[in-house]
């Protein structure tokens, strides 16, 4: 069949053909392992990877010596990449001992050329490698190995290699098995135009598309009446949201669905981010409160440079309105050092707005080069150590400010959903509105439900409560 998604379906019942073949074979089922680097998108991409393989009849682990690994990788920085090559490492040691083993790498590092170079020359014992625009075909894609093993029988058999440049196609309605059964990430978009000097995302997951108002709201009603009660709307701008409607009436669409259930979103570009999205946030009982606003740094010649098209005074404008409509608004952000030409002052400035806002959370980098990005043809004449003394600083500054936060939390009461069981002896583990962890002691049963939990005493990691009821108000 031509048409997708059914020539897909036609694929994993061919596969699940040759499923059944290895266990009239071997006397069981071939097992297969997903493996995630990097950020959310990511992980949703690996739980379409799951249903595919569960579709396909193979037996999902999460132990890497398994008759199928797939690693859906990340390229944002270096040392993604490099995590990567290790791990690729002990595979083949795997591989050397199970020879029916198939390895497969997917995701972002593969649409750079020089990674696939390196792959060829380097790491022949992988089997197939496809990118970020055909994920959709990976029913087809993993058949096609089996085929290529049938059909290079003697001698060296090849490595599939397909990988698309760009697309314009969302195809739906693809199988997905969902890492848990009441939290959920849902693709708004796909894909960035922002190109924002020093990222290669742009680069590797394609121009903006965005899925239509109509399949999303499906999707979420489908999974609140499945019992899901908290579900991240992705995108790497979700502000530039288009699919006849915008973000904010998107937001408020998905708000109105009947059902007790909480509405997250990641991530919102400050350029974009409008006081009418704000107005939305206050006024939806379901959206949560934080807001993941990555200011990269807080000086405005770096920002211009890192062509993010906002100003220190346009970001904190909006921080303060957002913080005035929501006063119990958790912020957090993620931020660079190092970036090339930053100077001590311009690292000062971004301490100082840090200091300003007063982030729950702050999620920082150390500028990592990446190959066909604007910055790397910038001059960086800071050296790496003086780069990670700034980093350290940054990380007590916010260190500090991210435990006055947990304190003044104490004594509050909040409405948590509880994920399962938490690092202590019967304690569990659960998130708030504002995405902080709260630990409390409760019977299992309560994972997958909202409870009530007032606060009793805060680490740096997390808030320590005690039950109070099972949780309708917020
Ligand atoms: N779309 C999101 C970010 C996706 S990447 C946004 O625009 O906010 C997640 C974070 O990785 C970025 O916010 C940035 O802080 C960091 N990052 C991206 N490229 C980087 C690089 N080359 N070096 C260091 N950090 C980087
Ligand atoms: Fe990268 Fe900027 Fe796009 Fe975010 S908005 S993915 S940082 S280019
Ligand atoms: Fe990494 Fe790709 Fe996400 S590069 S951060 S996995 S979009």
């Amino acid at each position: 069949p031509a048409e997708e998604p059914i020539r897909q379906y036609y694929f994993m019942a061919k596969c699940r053909e040759w499923v059944r073949n290895f266990e009239r074979e071997k006397g069981r089922f071939p097992t297969a392992c997903v493996t995630t680097f990097g950020c959310q998108m990511n992980a949703r991409d690996s739980e379409k990877l799951s249903g595919i393989l569960e579709q396909a009849g193979y037996r999902l682990t999460e132990d890497e010596n398994a008759d199928f690994v797939i690693f859906n990788t990340c390229t944002v920085r270096d040392n993604a990449n490099q995590r990567v090559y290790g791990r690729l490492g002990e595979l083949n040691g795997y591989k050397r001992r199970n020879p029916d083993m198939k390895i497969a790498l997917c995701g972002c590092m593969m649409q750079e050329p020089a990674v696939i170079e390196k792959l060829k020359k380097s790491y022949s014992f992988i089997d197939l490698i496809f990118g970020t625009h055909n994920i959709y075909k990976f029913a087809e894609l993993l058949y096609a190995s089996f085929r290529q093993e049938e059909m290079c029988s003697f001698g060296q058999k090849g490595m599939i290699i397909d990988i698309w440049k760009d697309t314009d196609k969302i195809v739906e309605d693809l199988p997905v098995e969902r890492k848990y059964p009441f939290k959920s990430g849902i693709n708004i978009m796909f894909g960035c135009n922002n190109f924002c000097s020093y990222c290669i995302v742009p680069y590797v997951r394609g121009r903006e598309r965005s899925r239509r108002p109509e399949d999303i709201l499906r999707e979420v009603e489908g999974l609140v009446g499945e019992g899901y009660k908290d579900i991240t709307l992705l995108g790497q701008n979700v502000n530039s949201y288009d699919g006849g409607v915008r973000f904010p009436e998107l937001l408020q669409r998905i708000d109105a669905i009947p059902g007790d259930f909480r509405i997250r979103f990641m991530t919102s570009h400050p350029k974009d981010c409008t006081q009418e999205l704000l107005d939305v946030m206050a006024r939806c009982p379901k959206v949560a409160r934080h807001l993941h606003l990555p200011v990269q740094s807080g000086s405005d010649r770096v920002l211009g440079e890192m062509n993010r098209r906002y100003t220190t005074a346009k970001y904190l404008d909006l921080v303060a309105y957002a913080k005035k409509k929501m006063p119990d608004l958790s912020l957090t952000s993620d931020i660079i050092v190092g970036f090339p030409g930053e100077t001590r002052e311009d690292f000062q400035q971004t301490l100082d707005l840090v200091r300003e806002v007063k982030y729950t959370a702050l999620y920082t980098f150390l500028y990592s080069r990446r190959s066909g990005t604007k910055a790397v043809s910038f001059p960086d004449p800071v050296p790496p150590e003086e780069k990670s003394r700034w980093f350290q600083e940054l990380l007590e500054v916010q260190g500090k400010i991210g435990e006055g936060y947990m304190e003044s939390q104490v004594g509050s009461i909040f409405r948590v959903l509880v994920e399962g069981p938490g690092k202590g002896e019967g304690m569990l583990a659960s998130r708030n509105d504002q995405n902080v962890i709260v630990e409390f002691p409760g019977p299992a049963e309560l994972a997958g439900s909202f409870a009530q939990v007032e606060i009793t005493s805060a680490k740096n990691w997390a808030l320590m409560g005690r039950l109070t009821g099972q949780g309708e108000a917020r």
